[in-house]
């Protein structure tokens, strides 16, 4: 069976992602990971940003693996590296190349096609799992995305103003929006949730009793 839950940056999807895959049992994919990495591997290798081919072909020939908690590129622990703001900037190269899309489209098949899965990510139930069993659509007002984005940059450690990632935040819905494939919007049979004023758990709950409902 396969959960998929799209929706903007700051909606609080992967912790509640993780945390209901847990409690279902069910393994758990990490879409946007798999965006950063390629913008990463870009970035160290000082790939021209405006031609698309020379990303797509570094795509092509990297290999990306999910063990345990860990995100391996070519064989390396990069979860920590993919977060950095820097890699943050220029993911949108790898997300806007349909290429590039294409390839993570397929991998994200590979991986979570058979078993039980949730899945992470903005195209989840709309392009790449159209056939889900159960598709939830996340959201939660700018002000309070920004916050909880705010807090966990802060965790990192990067010293930033609510104001600087209100103004990022926007430029990445519109991003993510406007994007000509995979772009962020809610599949027809998605459940929308806001999870505006809500705990983790409660959110979590909730989800869980939709999923079970389904299976
Ligand atoms: O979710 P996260 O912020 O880690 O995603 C990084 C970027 O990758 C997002 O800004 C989004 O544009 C892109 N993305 C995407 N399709 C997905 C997941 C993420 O285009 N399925």
């Amino acid at each position: 069976m396969i959960v998929t839950i799209d929706g903007p940056a700051g909606a609080g999807k992967s912790t509640v992602a993780r945390t209901l895959a847990r409690r279902l049992g069910f393994g758990f994919l990490d879409t946007g990971a798999m965006y950063r990495a390629v913008a990463l591997a870009g970035l160290r290798r000082g790939v021209d940003w405006d031609r698309q081919e020379p990303l797509a072909e570094l795509a092509g020939r990297m290999t990306l693996q999910f063990e345990d908690r860990k995100l391996l590129l070519d064989g390396e622990d990069v979860t920590e590296a993919i977060r950095d703001s820097e890699v943050t900037a220029v993911t949108r190269h790898a997300a806007d190349n349909p290429q590039v899309r294409s390839r993570l489209v397929e991998l994200q098949r590979r991986i979570a096609g058979r078993g039980n899965f949730v899945t992470e990510g903005r195209d989840q139930g709309t392009v790449v799992f159209p056939q889900a069993a159960c598709k939830i659509f996340l959201t939660a007002s700018a002000q309070q995305r920004a916050s909880r984005r705010l807090a966990d940059l802060q965790a990192q450690g990067e010293t930033t103003t609510l104001d600087r990632v209100l103004a990022d935040q926007q430029r990445r819905d519109r991003e993510d929006c406007d994007r000509a494939v995979g772009a962020l919007k809610p599949a027809e049979d998605a459940v929308e949730v806001n999870t505006d004023g809500m705990t983790l758990d409660q959110v979590v709950d909730h989800l869980e009793s939709l999923v079970r409902k389904r299976a």
